[in-house]
């Protein structure tokens, strides 16, 4: 017998899984890169939330709040949601995935839109399931796609809106649609990653659905709008019995009291997220506008409701070409062939001097 055997062997759901690829902040040669790889906020944190930090004191041997009570208070009272609906994770991942693992298991099926967000494959091979995807409309979300691969096996519906990476936005109707068409016994989640980049008459109708619905889970992150990937904070709400079996399952002490502090300020600063948000509308526009103008080039920019755009290299030049390209002059982007997307690029919003930056570069490479 091999000495192998006796080793220990991960569950063969396990041993399928590829790690999360994250987006890039380093050139192959280790030169760091300005990073519009992660869909991070530009304009970095808001005061108020770095203000908290400073106040938090040096509690550092005390455990956080396990129940991140002040933060869901804070939640609670800017989104109009009960606070007992709410629960913290350490980032919207782990609450994707504690979702995932509480409904899901070997034999059952978890379906999300192909050209969806990375992670719902690793989080349904993660508990045993098999991920299954339902084919896009030209990179967006097919509602009747995602409704005629749903079986009696499936059991979690995960639906980014806007999507990542191709930014594309549900209307509330197809949310709504999507909704009253799946079986009750089937959990729908709406990650609402970036819901916070939307203007008011763009709004899915989530929050409304997990409400009154039974099977409905919306998540958030404080890792977008509020600038605050560095701290590993999310939230979900829905029905109290999803709420119940996701707080048995999660990390005791599952957000940190630095997180907790801020995130609590950050959902208060509406003044930094109403300027995060035009500023996100504004340079995203312009931003599309001026790749769209390369179309010559065999460019074509996917329509964006996030904070990135997803540009498709469907000409000569090509997507691995223009990501060197950009690196070169400083910008690191994301290249998702991991994802069935090696002829597209996605971009997060920069900053005005990042943004005419990369269009500048993607002109010259596109003409070299
Ligand atoms: C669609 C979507 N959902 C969830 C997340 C996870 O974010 P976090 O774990 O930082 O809250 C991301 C991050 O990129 C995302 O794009």
């Amino acid at each position: 017998m091999s000495q192998r055997t006796h080793a220990p062997t991960p569950k063969p759901w396990i041993d399928a899984i590829h790690a999360y690829v994250p987006g890039k902040s380093k050139a192959e040669g280790g030169k760091p890169l300005i990073k519009l790889s992660a869909n991070e906020n530009p304009l970095g944190t808001s005061q108020a939330a770095i203000d908290a930090l400073e106040h938090l004191g040096a509690a550092r041997n005390l455990y956080p709040d396990p129940d991140s009570r002040a933060l869901r208070e804070a939640i609670a009272a800017v989104e109009t949601l009960d606070v007992d609906r709410i629960v913290c994770g350490t980032g919207s991942g782990e609450l994707l995935g504690l979702a995932a693992q509480a409904y899901a298991g070997p034999g059952d099926e978890v379906l999300y839109v192909r050209y969806g967000f990375s992670l719902y494959e690793i989080v349904a091979r993660r508990c045993g399931a098999e991920p299954v995807e339902a084919p896009d409309r030209d990179y967006a979300t097919d509602i009747d796609a995602l409704l005629a691969a749903v079986t009696e096996r499936t059991r979690v519906v995960f639906l980014a809106n806007p999507n990542n990476p191709t930014g594309t936005l549900s209307t509330k109707a197809e949310v709504s649609r999507l909704h009253e068409a799946l079986p009750p016994s089937v959990l729908l989640v709406l990650d609402h990653a970036y819901a916070e980049y939307l203007g008011g008459d763009e709004e899915d109708g989530g929050l409304e659905l997990s409400r009154r619905a039974t099977n409905v889970l919306v998540t958030r992150t404080f890792s977008k709008i509020f600038g605050l990937a560095g701290e590993r904070v999310g939230w979900a709400t829905g029905h109290p019995d999803i709420i119940s079996a996701l707080n048995r399952i999660r990390g005791p002490f599952n957000t940190t009291s630095a997180a907790q502090a801020m995130a609590a300020a950050a959902m208060r600063d509406a003044q930094f997220v109403e300027e995060a948000r035009a500023h996100n509308r504004k340079w995203r526009a312009w931003l599309s506008e001026e790749l769209a103008a390369l179309s010559n080039h065999g460019l074509r920019v996917v329509p964006s409701h996030a904070n990135f755009v997803l540009v498709l290299f469907e000409g000569e030049r090509d997507a691995a070409g223009a990501q060197q390209a950009l690196a070169d002059s400083g910008y690191a982007v994301r290249h998702l062939p991991g994802q069935g997307l090696p002829h597209a690029l996605r971009i997060t919003i920069g900053t005005e001097e990042d943004n005419r930056a990369v269009v500048r570069a993607m002109r010259a490479y596109l003409s070299a």
